[in-house]
């Protein structure tokens, strides 16, 4: 090929690239942006939790906005239903494909189907394991998510310099769930040592020797009526004789409303001897619950920030650019270390809920009662 022919491709590789992408701004729905060559299959977990259906609606607006055809899917927390949603979206023709597993130990066969028609993955907030043929991963980063409510629960209770000790519940996430784990560790990685210390006593003896085993107290499907059995009877069973809760290790705001609610029915009131209570994802009936003084704080993760981000990494694809990640090393999911982007959390008490999440338009003030 003569120079001239080479700069001519070049030209037009470049003019090609610019038609494909041309883009104002990084998603989230403003500006003009137009994406070419994009039908995206979007498959979230459930609507039963209001992350996913602010996830799943605001990432299919931004793509819509920029032209893409997207297939967004719900699959009620059943694996079987994810399955069968993301084989009829690679059948429809998808060509990037956003999951947010439910079980992230399934998906393989699916993902390899999707693979046969060059599809790109990417595992959305959580990880898919055992297979080649995930592509991308965007999440928050789940270890500090649990780091910031093991360290919450170390400042509240002053763990480091008291001579007192306190009786906490801890609680994990789902067991199928690849971040549940990750959860757990960076909260225990905190609060194990003042379990051995003796610092923290854990009365139900539902305490982890390790992080290895966090799914012997994982609450399947991160259900709030099983979060609240399981408090009922640990209440019921170690709390005789006027023992009180001091602390509760909850991985997220579903958990912590069935917890709320067995704190009630065993007569806790919120004020001073109210139990300390984590949660994450600022789901509005927890913001309710932290102004009311029923839950200590949530771990925010602005699921807009990841949408942008999953948008961001949706036009480099589509226009062949190089995908932006910032982390190479941490993911592994058994068959290779999926590159990743991670974003950072945030906690939000009490005295945030107006400046963070109200100010920024996370919720609105009436839909928290302010
Ligand atoms: C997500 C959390 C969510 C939980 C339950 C996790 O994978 O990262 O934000 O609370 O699933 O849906």
């Amino acid at each position: 090929m003569s120079r001239t022919t080479t700069a001519l491709s070049l030209l037009a590789a470049t003019a090609l690239a610019a038609s494909l992408v041309s883009c104002s701004n990084g998603g989230g729905g403003e500006g003009t942006a137009t994406i070419e060559n994009c039908n995206v299959g979007i498959s979230m977990p459930t609507r039963s939790l209001e992350r996913w259906i602010n996830d799943g609606e605001q990432l299919q607006k931004s793509l819509k906005d920029a032209g893409c055809t997207v297939d967004l899917q719900y699959a009620d927390n059943k694996t079987d239903q994810q399955i069968s949603q993301i084989q009829n979206q690679v059948a429809g023709g998808s060509n990037i494909l956003v999951v947010a597993a439910i079980d992230g130990e399934v998906l393989s066969p699916v993902l390899a189907e999707a693979k046969k028609q060059d599809a790109t993955v990417i595992a959305y907030d959580r990880l898919i394991n055992g297979t080649e043929d995930v592509d991308y991963y965007a999440t928050f980063d789940n270890y500090k998510v649990g780091e910031l409510q093991g360290k919450f629960i170390e400042d509240q209770l002053q763990l480091a310099s008291t001579t007192e000790t306190f009786n906490l519940e801890p609680f994990a996430g789902s067991p199928d769930d690849n971040n549940a784990k990750f959860f757990f560790s960076g909260a225990w990685d905190v609060l194990l040592p003042y379990v051995q210390k003796g610092t923290l006593t854990v009365p139900s003896g539902k305490a982890p020797s390790s992080n290895d085993a966090w799914a012997s107290i994982g609450i399947q499907n991160w259900a709030s009526d099983r979060a609240q059995s399981e408090m009922d009877n640990r209440i019921s069973s170690f709390y005789g004789g006027g023992k009180k809760v001091d602390v509760v290790l909850s991985p997220n705001d579903s958990l912590a409303i069935g917890i709320i609610a067995s704190l009630k029915s065993a007569g806790y009131k919120p004020g001073d001897d109210y139990p300390i209570l984590t949660g994450q994802d600022a789901d509005k009936a927890n913001v309710k619950a932290i102004l009311d003084g029923e839950q200590s704080m949530t771990v925010w993760k602005d699921t807009r920030t990841l949408g942008d981000r999953v948008f961001t990494m949706i036009k480099q694809i589509a226009s062949g650019e190089e995908v932006e990640v910032n982390d190479t090393t941490t993911y592994n999911n058994g068959e290779k270390i999926v590159p990743s982007f991670l974003i950072t959390p945030e906690v939000v008490v009490k005295e945030d809920v107006k400046t963070k999440l109200v100010d920024s338009g996370f919720v609105s003030a009436s839909d928290v009662g302010l």
